[in-house]
């Protein structure tokens, strides 16, 4: 249940210190409504490079958060739960990276936006899913292209401009697991709805699908069809929220993932459990950012020679969105 007294204390304490809450969409309904602005990782980067707020508070991962503080150095920038990570992020390591780019030198390195500032640092052109494709397309075909760290991701936009890309084998392991055979049965028992995905699900569900796109796309293209009954998604399921409130009359049936032997998917589908929700952006609850923004705790620093290195990718991502 929502506690409204702990909301507009929130957003008191918000006002009285000058802050900004940004929350992602997979963020808890109850955190995404007491933000100042919600987004996907492109819309929350694009924000923070034009608060004119003393201090951000981004309700999302640890990335999100490194983002917008390289993005505004002189702000303070805090984060709810210092250990909302990511599983993508963590999949490439600077150290790995590096090698990589030195095996490739003629490469190009364009990594997606879930990745660490020290990865940041070592690339060329940041991408998120909004913009992933036309960033590759805008580069000269001649132009090897080493992509990271999403898998799936890359095989989709390599497969979307059709041109070869040395892709990292890393993924997002809420993504990565949705159950083919459940979304197969889902598509049987409602054939007229379309199938919605994220470009960070396996190849076998984006054949699939009906739209691929990212969390914005995906929402974008829910309110452009007021008329439509039901959608599946195959995505995480915080964007059900806003979704519903687009759509109050639609049904939403998320794809749940893969269950292999031994597991059971936990009844309350929270922080742990096997489903389609992504623990760390769960992690961050309305208590911890109270706290957060009352004590101004935790913060996110990034290193200054990382964050000298790191905004140029990112500054020529927004100049190309
Ligand atoms: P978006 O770029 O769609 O916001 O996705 C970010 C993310 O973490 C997906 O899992
Ligand atoms: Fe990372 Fe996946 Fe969670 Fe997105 S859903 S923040 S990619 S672990």
């Amino acid at each position: 249940m929502v506690d409204n007294n702990l909301t507009q204390t929130i957003r008191q304490l918000a006002a009285d210190k000058h802050a900004v809450i940004m929350a992602h969409y997979y963020q808890r309904p109850e955190v995404q409504e007491v933000a100042d602005f919600i987004g996907d990782s492109l819309a929350l980067a694009q924000q923070a490079a034009k608060t004119d707020a003393e201090i951000i508070v981004l309700c999302g991962v640890h990335f999100m958060a490194e983002t917008a503080k390289i993005l505004c150095p002189d702000k303070k920038v805090l984060i709810p739960d210092l250990n909302a990570g990511c599983s993508l992020a963590d999949s490439c390591k600077a150290a790995d990276l590096k090698a990589w780019k030195d095996a490739h030198p003629d490469y190009m390195v364009i990594s997606y936006v879930n990745t660490s500032a020290e990865v940041k640092a070592l690339t060329d052109i940041v991408v998120t899913s909004s913009n992933a494709l036309k960033i590759v397309q805008s580069i000269p075909k001649e132009q090897p292209i080493l992509f990271g760290p999403d898998h799936n991701l890359g095989h989709y936009i390599s497969q979307m401009t059709g041109r070869e890309m040395a892709i990292w084998d890393g993924a997002c392991h809420v993504h990565s697991r949705f159950s083919v055979e459940a979304l197969i049965a889902l598509k049987r028992e409602h054939p007229d709805a379309p199938v919605l995905a994220h470009p960070e699900c396996k190849q076998a569900i984006l054949t699939l699908a009906d739209v691929i796109g990212s969390t914005q796309a995906l929402l974008n293209y829910v309110k452009s069809h007021p008329d439509t009954s039901k959608f599946i998604i195959a995505t995480e399921t915080g964007v059900l929220h806003e979704m519903q409130k687009a759509c109050p009359e639609a049904l939403f049936l998320p794809v749940p993932p893969e269950v292999t032997e031994g597991e059971t998917l936990a009844p309350d589908k929270h922080i742990g459990c096997l489903c389609n929700e992504c623990e760390f952006m769960r992690m961050v609850t309305l208590d911890k950012l109270y706290n957060c923004l009352l004590n101004e705790s935790p913060e996110v620093n990034v290193a200054p020679e990382v964050a000298a290195k790191a905004i140029l990718p990112i500054q020529r991502m927004l100049a190309l969105s």
